[in-house]
C-alpha cells in the first residue's frame, strides 16, 4: 500500500515542478563572515576615489536593489551610460551586466571599481585605502589569515555578500510550491503572461535573466542606440539592442525600467514590452492582471540586511 501511496504523494507535491519559473531556493549557503564584511565594504565610500560612492549608491539593497535613477550617477555626479540593474538575486544571473560581459559577480564586481564613472579607483589604490585602516585590516586578518589586505579578498567579501541578497519566499514562490493560492487576478494575470508568451523570454528561477533576446523583436525599438548591447562586444549587426533578458523578481520596486530607464513606470514597461516584443497592444484590464501577478514576486528581504 505504502509502495502506491508515496509515488501518487509525489505526483501531488510535484504538480508545480512543471512550471516554467521555479522558487528561489530557501536557503543559501554563504560564508557568513566573509558576507558580512562584503556587506561593509559594499556600504562603503572609502572604495571610490573621491569617498562619495559607494556600490549601496547605486544599489539600494534595501529597496528592490537598484536605484531610481534614469542612469545611474557616481563619481563626481557623472552620469552613466545605463540603467542600473538591482543585485538582488544577481546570483542567479547567467551573465551580468546588462550585455552580459562579466561571466559572473566576480568578473563583475572589478568593473565598478575601475570605472572612471563609478568608483574611479584601482586595486593598488583599494588596497592602500584598506591597508591604512585599522579596522579593516583587523577584519581581514581574522577571517582570511592575511597581514596586508589585497584586491582579490576585496571582490571575494563582496562576492560573498552578493550570494547573501537572495529573496526568497514570494508569495509566487509559495504558490509554486502549493503553500498558497493566489488570487483570481493574479492567477488571470499569470495566465496572460504565460499565453501571451512573456514566458518565452522572462523564465527560470530570475524569470529572466538566462538569455539574451533583442529588445524590439517585433518592432524597432532603437535604431540609434548607443547603449552598450551585445553589439558592442561582438560587433555583429543583428545583435544591435540586444541585451540579456533583466529578471522579474521584486520587478515593482525597480522603477524606472529598461536598459535606458525609459519607462517611468510598470504599466508603461508593459505596453512597450507589449507592443515591441510581442507585436500586440494589451487592454487596461490584462495590464492591471500582470501587474497584479508581478506583484506576486517580491520576495523578503534579505536576512544578512538584518545583521551588522
Ligand atoms: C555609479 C553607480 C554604480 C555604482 C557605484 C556601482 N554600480 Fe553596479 N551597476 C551600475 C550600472 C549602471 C550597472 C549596469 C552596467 C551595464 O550593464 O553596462 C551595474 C551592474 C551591476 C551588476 C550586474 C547586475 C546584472 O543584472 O547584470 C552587479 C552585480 C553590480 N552592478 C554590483 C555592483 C558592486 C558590487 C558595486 C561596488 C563595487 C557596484 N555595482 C557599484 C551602477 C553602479
Ligand atoms: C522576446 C523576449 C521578450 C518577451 C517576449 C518579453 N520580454 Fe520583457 N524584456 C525582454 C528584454 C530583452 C528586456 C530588456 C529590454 C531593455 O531594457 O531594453 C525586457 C524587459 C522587461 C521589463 C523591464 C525590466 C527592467 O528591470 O527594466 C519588464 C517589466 C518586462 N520585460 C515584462 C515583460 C512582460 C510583462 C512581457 C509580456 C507582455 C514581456 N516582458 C515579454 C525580453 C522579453
Amino acid at each position: 500500500m505504502l509502495k502506491l501511496i508515496l509515488p501518487l504523494f509525489f505526483i501531488i507535491i510535484n504538480v508545480n515542478a512543471i512550471e516554467p519559473i521555479s522558487p528561489i531556493p530557501i536557503e543559501s549557503i554563504v560564508d557568513i563572515k566573509k558576507a558580512i564584511l562584503g556587506k561593509k565594504l559594499f556600504f562603503d565610500t572609502l572604495l571610490s576615489k573621491d569617498n562619495s560612492t559607494a556600490c549601496l549608491s547605486c544599489h539600494d539593497v534595501f529597496n528592490g536593489g537598484a536605484d531610481s535613477k534614469i542612469v545611474s550617477v557616481g563619481f563626481e555626479n557623472k552620469k552613466g551610460n545605463i540603467q542600473s540593474p538591482t543585485v538582488l538575486n544577481a546570483k542567479y544571473n547567467f551573465r551580468q551586466f546588462w550585455n552580459g560581459r562579466a561571466a559572473n559577480l566576480l568578473e563583475q564586481a572589478d568593473g565598478p571599481m575601475n570605472n572612471p564613472l563609478e568608483h574611479n579607483m584601482n586595486p593598488k589604490a583599494i588596497e592602500e585605502r584598506l591597508n591604512n585602516s585599522d579596522k579593516y585590516k583587523k577584519e581581514f586578518n581574522e577571517i582570511y589569515g592575511v597581514s596586508r589586505i589585497k584586491y582579490e579578498l576585496v571582490l571575494d567579501a563582496i562576492v560573498e555578500f552578493e550570494n547573501s541578497l537572495t529573496t526568497p519566499n514570494s508569495k509566487f514562490d509559495k504558490f509554486l510550491r502549493q503553500e498558497v493560492q493566489l488570487s483570481p487576478n493574479e492567477q488571470e494575470g499569470y495566465t496572460i503572461f504565460k499565453q501571451l508568451g512573456c514566458i518565452t523570454c522572462h523564465n527560470g528561477v530570475n524569470i529572466g535573466a538566462n538569455s539574451f533576446q533583442k529588445m524590439g523583436t517585433f518592432l524597432e525599438y532603437d535604431s540609434n542606440n548607443t547603449y552598450p548591447d551585445r553589439f558592442a562586444i561582438t560587433k555583429k549587426e543583428n545583435h544591435k539592442n540586444v541585451f540579456k533578458v533583466p529578471t522579474l523578481r521584486n520587478i515593482t520596486l525597480t522603477a524606472p525600467y529598461f536598459h535606458d530607464g525609459s519607462a517611468a513606470t510598470l504599466k508603461e514597461a508593459i505596453e512597450i514590452m507589449a507592443k515591441y516584443s510581442l507585436g500586440r497592444n494589451f487592454t487596461n484590464e490584462e495590464i492591471e492582471k500582470i501587474i497584479s501577478f508581478l506583484e506576486t514576486l517580491k520576495g523578503e528581504a534579505p536576512k544578512i540586511l538584518e545583521t551588522f
